[in-house]
């Protein structure tokens, strides 16, 4: 009687072992690989605005600080976005015909300020404080990227919790190490 298997069997079985492993494994960490990408949060694309603001040429051409414009970001919790009057201390001046500057005018004639669309934000049962960060000598560029080479700004990194986690772990040689990393910390 032939046998029941050939003496292939072995290894084609081994073969399909082998298979099933990988594809498994495919199957379940594809998705969390994905999900740390870029791709899959819409980091890096760049969010469109109501007036296309452009930070390289106030900020690169004209010279303007970041602060001029995000005025509470050394202070507050919150780094504040520019009014429409302190655009028209400058756009009251120059660049009166131009029609991108046109959204601007409108704005300030109807006295409505400009949506703009945020770009970078936590969840609400995440507490973040911006002057703290600058006060330690922490950089925009660290969290932000180089907004200054924008022409459109996009969140250049994930604000995730190890996003955070990292910066704190690293800088906590210097620091209390509990004040940077226990839950409460960012969690209240
Ligand atoms: C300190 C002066 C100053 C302030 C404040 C200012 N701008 Fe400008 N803006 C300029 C100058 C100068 C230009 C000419 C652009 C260049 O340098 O190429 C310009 C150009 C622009 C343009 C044309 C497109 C571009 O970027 O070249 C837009 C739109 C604009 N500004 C919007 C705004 C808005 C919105 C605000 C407020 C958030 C603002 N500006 C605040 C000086 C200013
Ligand atoms: C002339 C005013 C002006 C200056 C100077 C300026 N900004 Fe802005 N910034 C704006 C405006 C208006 C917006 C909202 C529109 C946009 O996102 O382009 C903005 C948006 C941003 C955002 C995204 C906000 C969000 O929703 O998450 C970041 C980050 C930022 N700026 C950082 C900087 C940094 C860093 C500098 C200095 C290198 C700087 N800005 C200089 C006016 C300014
Ligand atoms: C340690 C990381 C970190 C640094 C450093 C940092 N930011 Fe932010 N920024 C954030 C986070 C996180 C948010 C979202 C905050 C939220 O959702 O409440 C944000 C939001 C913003 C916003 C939009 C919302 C708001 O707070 O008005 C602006 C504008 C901004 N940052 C500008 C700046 C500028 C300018 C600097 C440098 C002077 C800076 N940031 C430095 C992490 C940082
Ligand atoms: C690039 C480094 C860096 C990153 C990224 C960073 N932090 Fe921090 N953070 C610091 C430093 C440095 C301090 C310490 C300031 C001090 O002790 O004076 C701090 C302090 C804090 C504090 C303490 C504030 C207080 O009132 O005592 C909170 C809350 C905080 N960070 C939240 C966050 C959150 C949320 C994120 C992510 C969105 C974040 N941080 C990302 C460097 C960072
Ligand atoms: C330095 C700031 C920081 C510290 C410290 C921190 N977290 Fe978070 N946590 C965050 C941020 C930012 C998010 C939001 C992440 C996001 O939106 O992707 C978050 C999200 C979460 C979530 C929601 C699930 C998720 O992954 O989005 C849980 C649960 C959580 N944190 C638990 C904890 C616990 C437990 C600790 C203490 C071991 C802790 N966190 C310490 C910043 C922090």
């Amino acid at each position: 009687m032939a046998a029941l298997f050939p003496p292939s069997a072995n290894a084609v079985f081994r073969a399909v072992v082998i298979a099933i492993v990988v594809a498994v494994t495919v199957v379940i960490c594809a998705p969390m690989i994905y999900i740390r990408t870029p791709y899959a949060s819409d980091a890096e694309d760049p969010v469109p605005q109501p007036i296309e603001f452009d930070h390289r040429h106030h900020f690169r051409d004209d010279g303007i600080d970041c602060v001029y414009c995000h005025e509470t970001v050394e202070t507050q919790a919150s780094a504040g976005l520019p009014s429409t009057a302190k655009c028209m201390g400058c756009h009251s001046q120059i660049w009166l015909t131009s029609p991108e500057v046109e959204p601007l005018r409108a704005s300030w004639t109807a006295q409505t300020p400009i949506a703009w669309r945020r770009v970078n934000a936590v969840p609400a049962f995440v507490y973040f404080h911006h002057g703290v960060h600058i006060q330690a000598g922490v950089q925009c560029v660290e969290c932000h990227g180089h907004v200054e080479n924008m022409p459109r700004v996009y969140r250049a990194n994930n604000l995730t919790m190890n996003f955070c986690m990292d910066c704190h772990r690293k800088r906590q040689g210097s620091r209390a190490i509990t004040r940077l990393t226990t839950c409460t910390t960012c969690h209240r």
